[in-house]
């Protein structure tokens, strides 16, 4: 059994500044606190929007601070607000990680400065050469774009698109077996069934987006993360949490 734990879009920011009124920095840290206090955790998974506006030393206070907390293997992929030459200048481990009979793989949706998902043949090559070289039986995939509808419109627009055509590429590649996609982007939580396993959105471990909204409305829900626990037989169970204390509300002014 391998014990996931998944945050996503933690946007930090330079010392000193907020965003939306919320100290990004400090809601990470609570999160991470309160999983850690939670539960011993085998791997976490960070996907994307890691920093806001993406210095290498933003990052490399991202990865100090999650070492802070857990001293295990991490993934981290790109969102639409990464600069993945920065996030390689700071040594993020991006690599997909082989536990047990799980494989926990990447797949690169974003584009550098551009908010729409968009996966191009070689992010592809990248995950199913992952798929091909790990023993693992089972494969947990991380993207930060959404593979559904959510039902918000302004978000809706930037997913994943052709996602069965995508899906069915995946299920087709020698190596292990898909059962479930995490992912970020949405700032809430999702959970959807599919052929493929569950699809599982978290909220941000920051400020959250409301559900179902026409356009950006922001969320007075607190901030959040998801524990997954991978059996060895492939199933997956989930729990989302959030911040029991809540002082992070965001604001638009
Ligand atoms: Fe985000």
């Amino acid at each position: 059994m391998q014990r996931v734990l998944h945050i996503t879009d933690c946007h930090l920011v330079e010392p000193g500044q907020t965003l939306l009124g919320v100290d990004t920095q400090a809601s990470l840290e609570a999160v991470l606190a309160q999983a850690k206090a939670q539960h011993a955790c085998d791997v976490v998974v960070a996907s994307g929007d890691l920093v806001h506006e993406g210095s290498a030393a933003i990052y490399q206070r991202f990865l100090s601070t999650v070492r802070r907390f857990f001293d295990v293997p991490l993934l981290c992929l790109p969102g639409n607000h990464d600069v993945l030459a920065n996030m390689h200048q700071a040594k993020l481990p991006m690599q997909a990680l082989t536990l047990g009979s799980w494989l926990i793989a990447p797949l690169d949706s974003h584009v550098d400065n551009e908010p729409s998902a968009y996966i191009t043949p070689d992010d592809l090559l990248d995950l199913t050469q992952a798929m091909a070289a790990s023993d693992a039986q089972h494969l947990l995939l991380a993207t930060h774009h959404p593979l559904v509808v959510i039902g918000a419109p302004w978000l809706d627009k930037d997913r994943i698109l052709r996602a069965e055509e995508l899906m069915t590429a995946i299920v087709a590649s020698p190596g292990a077996k898909l059962r479930g996609t995490i992912f970020g982007h949405a700032h809430q939580e999702i959970e959807v069934t599919s052929e493929q396993g569950p699809l599982l959105g978290s909220p941000s471990t920051c400020f959250q987006f409301a559900p179902m909204s026409a356009k950006f409305t922001l969320d007075d829900k607190p901030p959040g993360y998801r524990w997954l626990t991978l059996a060895a037989d492939g199933c997956i169970t989930t729990k989302l949490e959030r911040l029991t204390t809540h002082s992070f509300k965001p604001t638009m002014n």
